[in-house]
C-alpha cells in the first residue's frame, strides 16, 4: 500500500496565463481553467499546481505578488478561485497553490513602507545594505535573471537585494515579524481547502556572508548561487515554517530548490525534511554551460543524460519520492531539448513520455506537454514577453556576441517556448482566445492541438492517459508507484533501461533514443508486454525470447519478466 494520500498521484501543472482565456481578453484565467476541468479529468491527473494568480504588477508573470490575500484582476476573482477549488473537488482534483516567498514585488505595501525610511518599522523586512567604500553596490553577486543583484535607493542611499528582477526585492527572512506574517498568510490559504504547494525559489531565502564572488562572466559579476543558494541555517527556517503550517493539514508540498552538492538535495525532502518533495533539476539543465559560457549549448549524450536520472533516484530511495518531470514553465520543451528537429514525431514523443513517467516518484505533466506542443522560434526579441529572456539577450550583447548568435540561444532556452498559448484546437487563436492573445501562438497549432488528438486513439494524448492509469488503476499500480528502480544498461548510448521491482514482480522499461533500429540482447523471459509506443506491433516473438530483438526507431516498451 501506498504510505500518503498523493504517493500515487499525478500532478498537472497550469501557467494560468497561457492555458485559457474564458473572457477573451487574450490572457487566461479562472474561469477557463473551470472550463477545461473535464479535460483533465479525462487525462486523469489527481492534483493541479497552479502557478501564481494573486495580485501583481506581472512584471515576472504573477511570481512577483503585491498582496497575497488577492486574486489578480486579469485572473478573476477570488469567487472564481474557490470556484474553482469546488469544481476540481467534484472531480476528485485538488489545487496546490504556487507560494512565492523568497521575495514579493517591489510593489508590494511592505516595500512601499520599507523604502521610506531608514527607521520605517518594514524596513527590516528586506534586505538594505551600504554601497562599497566605492558608492558601488555591496557585494558582486550577478541576479538570476542578469545584471547586478543589487540596486540603488536614492533616497535612503542603500542598496536592496534581488536575486531576481529588480522588481522582485528578496524578503529578509532574519525578521521575526515577516516570518510571522508569511506564516499567516501560508495558514490563511490552506484553510481555502488548497491540496498544497508548490514553494517557488525557495534555496534563497537564506544569506550569510555578503562577500564578493569569483568573477565568472564578462560583466564582470560573481554567482550569486554560491553566495545564497542553501546557505548553512536555511533548514531551521524551513523546518519551523513546516511546523507552524504545512505539518497541520493534509497537504503535499513539493519545493523549488538548486544546491551546490546535488546529494544534500534530500535533506530537504520527506518526512524528517521541510517538503515532501523538491524539484531536482540536474537531468533537464544538462544543456546549460556554466559561467561566462552559459549561453553556449553544453554538450550531453544519452549516458550522461541516464547517468543524472539514475543519481536523481538514488538521491530519493526509500521512504523519500523524487519528483519527475521534463517540463515547466521556465523550462523549454523537452522535445526540442533531448531530440533533434527531424526527430520529432509521435513515437519518440511517447518515448520520452515513458521514460519519464515509469520512473519512481510523482509525475509532473506542464500544459501542453501532454499533446506534444514544441518550442517556438519567434523572428524578433520583440515577440519576446519573458522579461529573463530580455535580460539575457541584453546581456549577451553586451559581451559581444551578435544577434543572430543571441537568438539562437534564445530559441533554445527562452522559458517563453513552454509559455505559448495552449492549443486547443485549429480553430482561430488555437481556441485559446477570441482576441489576440497576449504571447504569439506556436503556428503548429493547426495540426498539434488537443481537439486532433482527442479523436486519435493512437496519439500523445491516450498515451499519456495510458501511463497514468498504469498508475492509478491497474495491476501494475502498486509496483510503478512504489517499487524500486534500478537501472540498466547504463553505459548502452543508443537505449534507456530500468527495472521497477517488488517482492513478488519485475517490470522492465526499455526505451530506444535513436531514430534507426537497434539491437537489443538481453537473457530475461518475457511474461506479459505491458505498454508499447507502437501500437499495432505484432510482440510474439518478443514474448518468446527477448534476446537478439531488434528495436524500432525510439520503440519503447514496458515488460513484466522473470
Ligand atoms: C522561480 C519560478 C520562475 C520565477 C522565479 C522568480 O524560478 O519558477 O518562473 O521567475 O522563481 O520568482
Ligand atoms: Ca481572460
Amino acid at each position: 500500500m501506498t504510505e500518503k494520500w498523493w504517493h500515487d498521484s499525478v500532478i498537472y501543472q497550469i501557467y494560468p496565463k497561457s492555458f485559457n482565456d474564458s473572457n477573451n481578453d487574450g490572457i487566461g484565467d479562472l474561469r477557463g481553467i473551470i472550463e477545461k476541468l473535464d479535460y483533465l479529468k479525462q487525462l486523469g491527473i489527481d492534483l493541479i499546481w497552479l502557478s501564481p494568480v494573486f495580485s501583481s504588477p506581472m512584471k515576472d508573470n504573477g511570481y512577483d505578488i503585491d498582496d497575497y490575500y488577492a486574486i489578480a484582476e486579469q485572473f478573476g476573482s477570488m469567487e472564481d478561485l474557490e470556484k474553482l477549488i469546488a469544481e476540481a473537488d467534484k472531480r476528485g482534483i485538488g489545487i496546490m497553490m504556487d507560494l512565492v516567498i523568497n521575495h514579493s514585488s517591489d510593489q508590494h505595501q511592505w516595500f512601499k513602507e520599507s523604502k521610506k525610511s531608514k527607521t520605517n518599522p518594514k524596513r527590516d523586512y528586506y534586505i538594505w545594505k551600504d554601497p562599497k567604500t566605492d558608492g558601488g553596490a555591496p557585494t558582486n553577486w550577478r541576479s538570476i535573471f542578469g545584471g547586478s543583484a543589487w540596486t540603488f535607493d536614492e533616497k535612503t542611499e542603500q542598496y536592496y537585494l534581488h536575486t531576481f528582477a529588480k522588481e522582485q526585492p528578496d524578503l529578509n527572512w532574519e525578521n521575526n515579524k515577516l516570518r510571522q506574517e508569511l506564516y499567516q498568510m501560508v495558514n490563511w490559504w490552506l484553510d481555502k481547502g488548497l491540496a498544497g504547494f508548490r514553494v517557488d525559489a525557495i534555496s534563497y531565502i537564506k544569506k550569510n556572508k555578503f562577500k564578493d564572488k569569483k568573477i565568472n562572466g564578462p560583466d564582470g559579476l560573481g554567482s550569486i548561487f554560491k553566495a545564497s543558494a542553501n546557505q548553512p541555517g536555511i533548514l531551521d527556517y524551513l523546518k519551523d515554517l513546516k511546523k507552524e503550517t504545512f505539518a497541520n493539514y493534509k497537504i503535499v508540498t513539493v519545493a523549488e530548490l538548486y544546491a551546490e552538492e546535488n546529494e544534500r538535495m534530500q535533506e530537504f525532502a520527506g518526512d524528517d525534511g521541510p517538503f515532501d518533495l523538491v524539484f531536482d533539476f540536474r537531468h533537464v539543465d544538462l544543456d546549460l554551460s556554466e559561467g561566462s559560457e552559459w549561453f553556449k549549448a553544453r554538450d550531453w549524450d544519452l549516458v550522461e543524460l541516464k547517468e543524472r536520472l539514475n543519481e536523481i533516484q538514488k538521491t530519493y530511495d526509500g521512504k523519500r519520492r523524487a519528483t519527475l518531470f521534463w517540463e515547466n514553465h521556465d523550462q523549454p520543451r523537452s522535445l526540442n531539448k533531448y531530440l533533434n528537429e527531424d526527430e520529432i514525431n509521435d513515437y519518440s514523443i511517447k518515448m520520452l513520455a515513458a521514460v519519464f513517467m515509469l520512473q519512481r516518484g510523482i509525475p509532473f505533466i506542464y500544459q501542453g506537454q501532454e499533446i506534444g506542443m514544441s518550442n517556438v522560434k519567434f523572428k524578433s526579441i520583440d515577440d519576446y514577453q519573458d522579461l529573463a529572456t530580455h535580460g539575457l539577450y541584453q546581456e549577451a550583447l553586451k559581451a559581444g556576441y551578435d544577434k543572430e548568435e543571441v537568438m539562437e540561444v534564445v530559441w533554445r532556452r527562452s522559458r517563453d517556448n513552454s509559455r505559448t498559448p495552449m492549443q486547443w484546437s485549429a480553430e482561430k487563436n488555437a481556441g485559446f482566445s477570441e482576441a489576440e492573445p497576449w504571447l504569439k501562438l506556436n503556428p503548429n497549432y493547426q495540426k498539434i492541438n488537443v481537439e486532433e488528438n482527442l479523436k486519435d486513439s493512437n496519439s500523445v494524448f491516450y498515451f499519456y492517459k495510458e501511463l497514468i492509469q498504469l498508475r492509478k488503476n491497474s495491476p501494475y499500480q502498486e509496483i510503478i508507484v512504489n517499487g524500486s528502480y534500478q537501472p540498466l544498461l547504463e553505459s548502452d548510448s543508443d537505449l534507456i533501461a530500468y527495472f521497477r521491482k517488488n517482492s513478488e514482480e519485475k517490470l522492465l522499461l526499455i526505451a530506444n533514443f535513436k531514430n534507426r533500429k537497434v539491437d537489443l540482447n538481453l537473457n530475461y523471459q518475457v511474461e506479459e508486454m505491458i505498454l508499447s509506443n507502437y501500437p499495432d506491433y505484432d510482440y510474439r516473438d518478443l514474448k518468446n525470447n527477448i534476446i537478439n530483438y531488434q528495436l524500432s526507431p525510439f520503440e519503447t516498451i514496458l515488460l513484466k519478466v522473470k
